[in-house]
């Protein structure tokens, strides 16, 4: 018998998933059953929540479960339509994004994107410098950093967020459009239909959110610059096994795929790193003293110099595991099948939840514990293989980790080699979820490690 809490006539569990926070609620339930996964009834459908690593490693298996887009991602079509992220896994459009865009990810790519992510990860060590002894705001600084990051390097605009006392109009929009995805998940659809001025602010939120990516493409046209960044491919390239070119309504798509999922993440993920590094002094030394010794002086740092970096990588490889920015994914089951002893039934949608499969005592030693050692390479060969997974899995699994963890380690590395960082409110975790989890409402206080002019 899969557990499962009591739920209501017709409605099920609905109800019960906490519009602002489902992921915490899925957590807690993980946490009061033993056999590493639960059902929910949610609008309708019997829904799996598997956290056990060896009942993952079987919904990884890419010949029995495919990414069905269930809610929320299927509420997330409206804005994002067959881009990567939302695209069925039957839809053509995926295979030709994904061929077309593969090589902007490669490890050749990540160098030649250096330049641009250098050129903001500076604007924001040049605002902390000049805002030293203030409390900062770590998710909003750490957001105008891979929002900036992602659409100079995509698609070669400034979004100039640093100038900015304001987060960008388009985030205000992105954040009520997100929000707005996650209410549904708990509203049947006859609800969701009759809230009319929500839908309308759902509507206006895409619309605002479509005229920027529209302005970015037509800016582009206007001015073609020849780059091979994620534009330049998505307008000239064709599918090397079909032939077949993007359409103007999936480029749109694409790009704003790329502005939500290239930046909200990566900007928790350097938020939680600073967070683990404050709670945890020994390796916050470590830190320090390797960018002293790889990045010495004040001169822009290299790529080869940040490709060494060995102890920021594993603090980041270690903070995804206890804070994973993307708490969930899901999977469907082609045929009727079983996990272990649990019958699944086809098209049934299977939810791993990442927060407790990645602390999951049958596969992490002490697994509350922040221990960057655990990504040594002699400890990495007793992992579960399926015990940490926060960029997804197989051939939907994130296109941009390349991209994400070479924009991460410059930027801690640059934070760190220029200040000493402190947390005099002894901030408490407390996480936001707009989908992706943040620390909300976490800030530091920052001030140079040596004198500056
Ligand atoms: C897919 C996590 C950064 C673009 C995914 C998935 C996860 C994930 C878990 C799979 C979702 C699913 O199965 O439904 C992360 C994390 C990041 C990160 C933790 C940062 C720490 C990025 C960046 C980009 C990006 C920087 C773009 C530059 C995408 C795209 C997909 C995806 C386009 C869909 C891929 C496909 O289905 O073909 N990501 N991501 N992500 N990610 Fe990321």
């Amino acid at each position: 018998m899969i557990p499962s809490p009591p739920g209501l006539p017709l409605l099920g569990n609905t109800l019960q998933v906490p519009a602002h926070s489902p992921a915490a609620y899925f957590d807690e339930l993980a946490a009061r059953y033993d056999e590493g996964l639960f059902k929910l009834t949610l609008l309708g459908k019997d829904v799996l929540f598997v956290y056990d690593p060896d009942l993952v490693a079987e919904l990884c298996d890419e010949s029995r479960f495919y990414k069905g887009i269930e809610p929320p991602l299927s509420f997330l079509r409206d804005l994002a339509g067959d881009g990567l992220f939302t695209a069925r896994h039957d839809e053509p459009a995926w295979g030709h994004a994904h061929r077309i865009l593969m090589p902007a990810f490669s490890q050749r790519s990540m160098r030649a994107y250096f330049p641009q992510m250098l050129e903001v990860a500076e604007q924001l060590i040049e605002s902390w410098a000049g805002r030293q002894g203030e409390d900062l705001p770590v998710p909003d600084d750490m957001t105008r950093l891979t929002l900036d990051t992602i659409s100079l390097t995509g698609f070669g605009y400034r979004f100039r967020s640093f100038d900015q006392p304001e987060l960008h109009p388009f985030l205000q929009a992105m954040g009520g459009a997100l929000t707005e995805a996650m209410v549904r998940l708990r509203q049947p659809s006859v609800v969701t239909k009759m809230l009319r001025k929500r839908e309308e602010g759902f509507q206006r939120d895409i619309q605002t959110m479509r005229a920027l990516v529209e302005e970015v493409i037509r800016q582009r046209a206007a001015q073609p610059s020849g780059a091979s960044d994620l534009l330049g491919l998505m307008l000239e390239a064709s599918d090397p096994r079909t032939g077949e070119r993007l359409t103007d309504a999936n480029i749109r798509d694409q790009v704003i795929t790329f502005l939500i999922a290239g930046h909200e993440t990566t900007s928790g993920l350097l938020s939680f790193a600073l967070y683990n590094l404050l709670r945890d002094p020994h390796t916050l030394a470590r830190a320090y003293a390797e960018v002293d010794a790889l990045l010495p002086g004040d001169e822009p740092p290299a790529y080869e110099a940040i490709m060494k970096l060995d102890v920021v990588a594993r603090v980041l490889e270690e903070t995804l595991r206890v804070w994973s920015p993307i708490p969930a994914f899901s999977v469907t089951a082609f045929s009727d099948t079983t996990i272990g002893r649990f019958p699944v039934r086809a098209g049934q949608p299977a939810v791993v939840v990442l927060p407790s499969l990645h602390l999951h005592p049958k596969a992490w030693e002490r697994p509350e514990e922040f221990d960057i050692d655990r990504w040594l390479p002699e400890n990495r060969k007793s992992h579960h293989k399926a015990a940490y997974k926060p960029f997804g899995n197989g051939e939907r699994a994130c296109i941009g980790r390349q991209f994400a963890l070479t924009e991460a380690r410059l930027a801690l590395a640059m934070i760190l080699r220029r200040f000493a960082v402190a947390d005099p409110t002894a901030y408490k975790m407390r996480t936001k979820q707009m989908l992706t989890l943040k620390p909300d409402g976490f800030t530091v206080r920052v001030r140079d490690r040596k004198p500056h002019e």
